[in-house]
């Protein structure tokens, strides 16, 4: 059974790795009561590190906040107690809608000491990505600001019945509530400080990610009370985070490494974590570096890419000598980046990899093993991974083929939201979890990235569907037929392009073009709207109609075509 928690890979990893010694650092291995947000918070409020400052809060607006566990766990209580009085129960949706901000970090422990789902938004996203999300999940409740709102949720209110309470928090004075809806801060004040967590079963659902693929609308991945073990192991061990270290993960919990990394690992590990609500620039980065003297860091390689960009004199004007561990997820880090890293912040940048399906780590160049620039690492122990066919052969060293990994470990997805055809589709090689993406696997057992096998768009580290973008762009009145591509940029890894067919009438100007991508921008997403676009009489397609990507990319990068078979002449 897919995440038995009784299964014990000592012998299939031979690492000597037992998952039953990471159980015993929770609560529930001894009391047999489980809640990865009691594990996070209360836990710890209840040790010694009761006095600790969980989160470091910086605002994008210069002001400053700390929490101790103590404090969390009496803020994330109140906050319970709110969402219950709202009607809010166990397995319950609750999308949290928020930019950085403490709520966005209470919302997630509280939701989860419900027994409730935590399903993050990216505050990026506009009005129909939010209203798909909404209501393929039928969630009861969206957690957000009043501009947040008035950009996402107001334009489709009508449109999400299941949403029965929007929470708003940060609302200025003089704010009118709509009915129904309630004020963050005025709730709290009366809040009840008494709470018992809902004591869940390790396979109960706790978190939800919003994630796209290749083809149809981004689809919602469960995660189960039972990834803290992967969470906190992963923490400790890839990233060597111990007592007294002060933690930043720079990703925000819409992705899932802001979840894992961002909320979850660090704090089942008892960590004080640094969050950064204001937008990235090198000099902002490194200055939150020195002012919380950072010792462990989880970054980017666009971030990474933009740093490098900025050059070394902003790097002296700051003490970044408390830095003593760095990785990077997301996407193919370049060689030069680890080395410029190396010779500015005199440290290794370690690579690793893994994806919102998988919850945690899976492949990385984990503490105290020999780095590899340029590999992505090895896998986690615990994790078997191998390179297949689509047979499912294992290939030996050097050969390329798909990165799949034997389903069975705490923090790998348990189900996709509503559909199972979905999930079932990951492991149609024989069994294994297929990823999505190609590498070849070298005589040391390291994994070299060599790209993605489907038409995900992986854009600043951000994933994107094509799916949507396309649709997106079908709204806009000038459009016939689109066709989306990730094209390799040396900043972002790739940007969105777009192929446009145009209606009869309408001059595929610059003008239109800048209409169209702001369009996109505005309904779906900030961060998924195509930076260029071409316009073209017609776009290749199968002979039923479905417009052929592989082929729009491979005349984009002066390419062979392949496989022309299913095209359609016309
Ligand atoms: C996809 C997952 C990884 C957590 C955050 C993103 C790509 C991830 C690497 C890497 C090359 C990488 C893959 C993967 N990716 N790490 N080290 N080298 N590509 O999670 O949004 O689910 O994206 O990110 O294509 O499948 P995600």
């Amino acid at each position: 059974m897919i995440g038995d928690c009784n299964v014990c890979y000592d012998e299939a990893c031979g690492s000597g790795f037992c998952f039953d010694d990471v159980r015993k650092e929770f609560d529930w291995y001894t009391t047999g009561k489980v809640n990865i947000g009691y594990e996070a918070i209360d836990r710890h409020a209840k040790s010694w590190r009761k006095n600790k400052v969980a989160l470091y809060w910086e605002g994008a607006d210069g002001s400053d906040r700390k929490y101790t566990f103590q404090e969390f766990k009496i803020r994330t209580d109140k906050f319970a107690n709110v969402l219950r009085k709202a009607g809010v129960k166990k397995g319950d949706r609750i999308f949290v809608y928020l930019p950085r901000i403490p709520e966005l970090y209470a919302s997630a422990i509280s939701i989860a000491k419900l027994g409730a789902i935590f399903a993050p938004l990216f505050g990026g996203f506009r009005a129909e990505a939010v209203r798909d999300r909404i209501n393929d999940a039928e969630a009861c409740m969206v957690i957000t600001t009043p501009e947040m709102k008035r950009l996402g949720i107001d334009p489709i209110r009508k449109d999400i019945p299941s949403v029965k309470t929007v929470v708003l928090c940060n609302i200025p004075r003089n704010y009118d509530l709509e009915p129904g809806d309630l004020s963050y801060d005025a709730e709290m004040i009366y809040a009840s400080e008494e709470f018992e967590p809902e004591w869940c079963d390790l396979e109960d659902p706790v978190i939800m990610h919003y994630t796209s693929g290749t083809t149809g609308k981004s689809k919602g991945v469960v995660h189960v009370h039972n990834a803290m073990i992967g969470h906190y192991i992963t923490t400790k061990w890839v990233q060597d985070l111990r007592d007294d270290d002060v933690y930043w993960c720079t990703a925000d919990p819409g992705w899932v490494t802001g979840t894992s990394y961002g909320i979850f690992g660090p704090w089942l590990n008892g960590a004080s974590q640094v969050v950064y609500a204001g937008r990235f620039s090198p000099e902002a980065w490194y200055w939150i570096i020195d002012k919380y003297k950072v010792t462990v860091w989880y970054t980017a390689p666009t971030a990474l890419r933009m740093l490098m960009k900025g050059g070394e004199d902003v790097v002296k004007k700051y003490h970044l000598d408390s830095l003593r561990y760095i990785t990077s997820v997301g996407e193919p880090l370049n060689p030069e980046v680890i080395r410029w890293g190396m010779r500015v912040y005199g440290l290794p940048i370690h690579e690793n990899y893994w994806m919102t399906e998988t919850g945690c780590n899976v492949i990385a160049n984990f503490y105290g093993m020999p780095l590899k620039i340029g590999s992505m690492g090895k896998p986690f122990p615990g994790i078997e991974a191998a390179v297949i066919d689509d047979k499912g052969k294992v290939l030996p060293p050097g050969v390329p083929g798909n990165i799949a990994i034997k389903p069975g470990w705490p923090s790998m997805m348990r189900s996709i939201w509503n559909n199972p055809a979905k999930y079932n589709e990951y492991f149609r090689i024989s069994g294994w979890y297929i990823t999505g993406d190609s590498a070849f696997m070298d005589a040391d057992g390291y994994f070299w990235f060599t790209g993605r096998i489907d038409d995900v768009i992986k854009t600043s580290g951000e994933r994107v569907g094509p799916f949507e973008v396309e649709s997106a762009l079908l709204e806009h009145p000038a459009v016939a037929e689109a066709g989306v591509i990730g094209k390799p940029d040396p900043l972002y890894g790739n940007v969105i392009k777009a192929f446009i067919s145009l209606k009869p009438g309408y001059d595929g100007t610059e003008e239109l073009k800048r209409e169209i991508s702001e369009s996109v921008k505005k309904s779906l997403a900030a961060h998924a709207f195509p930076r260029e676009i071409e316009f073209k009489a017609s776009l290749p397609k199968t002979r039923s109609g479905k417009i052929m990507r592989r082929v729009l990319k491979a005349m984009e990068l002066g390419q062979p075509l392949g496989d022309l078979a299913t095209l359609d002449d016309e």
